[in-house]
């Protein structure tokens, strides 16, 4: 079986400790090389990941033609740069959350993918690939709780480490383009259209100059979303949605343990039922799925029109 050659643009703490070994238990793809600012730091990574091939700079990676495909797990201000430069030297791309530091950035990118319209490219928003997910949309979509009126979702972490990008105004830090860009991607996907208005509540760190407590109010034709997301408070996640007759809840929607079995807690008209997923690695179906567009010349699994709409909507709510 043909598979998919991935080179990973740096060593990313999210690539080595999850998506990297996700993506070599894909059956469509497999990493090849990976690529630090560093060689010996790429060099190591790479005999403890068991990639073949490790490389000093990005550049080098990049002229590689045995790399079909490139993942980038930079910090957000280099995501569009290196992705324009990987569509450049003719590689699809797999680009992580969120796309670019707000529309404009993203539209640029658009613009320029269309140059190189044998090359796919996509944001690597994999919470969509989870099965749990898949059927919270089928849920939603069918009717099957009603029509869909509010959203509530909050996704927090403590992180204060000034040398970490998050903290970084300059280099796209802030909570509300790390994680609640999670809460605004959901609500449009369950809505299945646009907010109409979006408003933003944002506290700023002093020292970082980076929102670090931001809520949302986000009003759809038909209903709201309201989340807060937050970098310094205690961790936690979760999402209910809640229908004209029904309503659908979850813990940990963005981060589950791949190790055990998921819940959905779907109550209809006042009955419940908790519906049970198999543990599955979510970054493994995140790479299915793009190899799959590629190998098969299928949309990605988050088309950069998509991406565009929520840098959108991150954009209204710092206005
Ligand atoms: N989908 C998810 O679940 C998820 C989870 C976490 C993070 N992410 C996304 O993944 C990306 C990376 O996050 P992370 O926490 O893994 O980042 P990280 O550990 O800080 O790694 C970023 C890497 O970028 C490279 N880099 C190049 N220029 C840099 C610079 N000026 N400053 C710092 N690093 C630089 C470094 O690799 P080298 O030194 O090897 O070149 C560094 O290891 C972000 O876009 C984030 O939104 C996604």
């Amino acid at each position: 079986m043909q598979k998919i050659r991935i080179g990973v643009l740096s060593t990313a703490k999210i690539g080595v400790q999850k998506v990297i070994p996700a993506m070599q238990q894909a059956d469509l793809c497999e990493v090849t090389g990976i690529a630090s600012r560093n060689l010996k730091r790429a060099q190591a990574t790479a005999d403890k990941l068991s990639i073949p091939k490790a490389y000093g700079s990005y550049e080098d990676l990049l002229a590689d033609s045995e790399i079909d495909a490139v993942y980038i797990p930079l910090p957000n201000h280099m995501h569009v740069p290196w992705s324009i430069k990987s569509l450049e030297a003719g590689k699809h791309v797999l680009c992580e959350k969120p796309i670019g530091m707000d529309a404009e950035e993203a539209r640029t990118l658009l613009s320029v993918s269309k140059e190189y319209s044998g090359q796919k490219i996509s944001e690597a928003f994999m919470y969509r690939q989870h099965p749990r997910w898949k059927r919270t949309v089928e849920l939603v979509q069918s009717g099957a709780i009603g029509e869909l009126k509010a959203i509530h979702s909050f996704f927090s972490y403590y992180n204060d480490d000034p040398e970490n990008y998050r903290n970084s105004a300059d280099m796209g830090g802030g909570g509300l383009m790390d994680i609640g860009c999670y809460s605004i991607s959901l609500s449009r996907l369950l809505f299945d259209r646009e907010p109409v208005s979006v408003h933003g509540e944002l506290e700023y760190d002093p020292e970082f100059n980076t929102d670090r407590l931001a809520s949302g109010l986000l009003r759809f034709e038909g209903g709201t979303s309201v989340f807060t997301c937050a970098t310094q408070c205690y961790k936690d996640q979760y999402v209910k949605v809640f229908g004209t007759k029904g309503k659908i809840e979850m813990d940990w929607p963005f981060n589950p343990d791949f190790t055990k079995t998921q819940r959905l807690q779907v109550v209809i008209d006042d009955e419940e039922t908790i519906e049970e997923f198999a543990p599955v690695d979510h970054f493994t179906l995140q790479a299915e799925a793009f190899a799959k567009s590629i190998l098969e010349d299928k949309p990605v699994p988050v088309s950069l029109e998509d991406s565009i709409k929520n840098m959108k909507v991150i954009d209204a709510m710092r206005d």
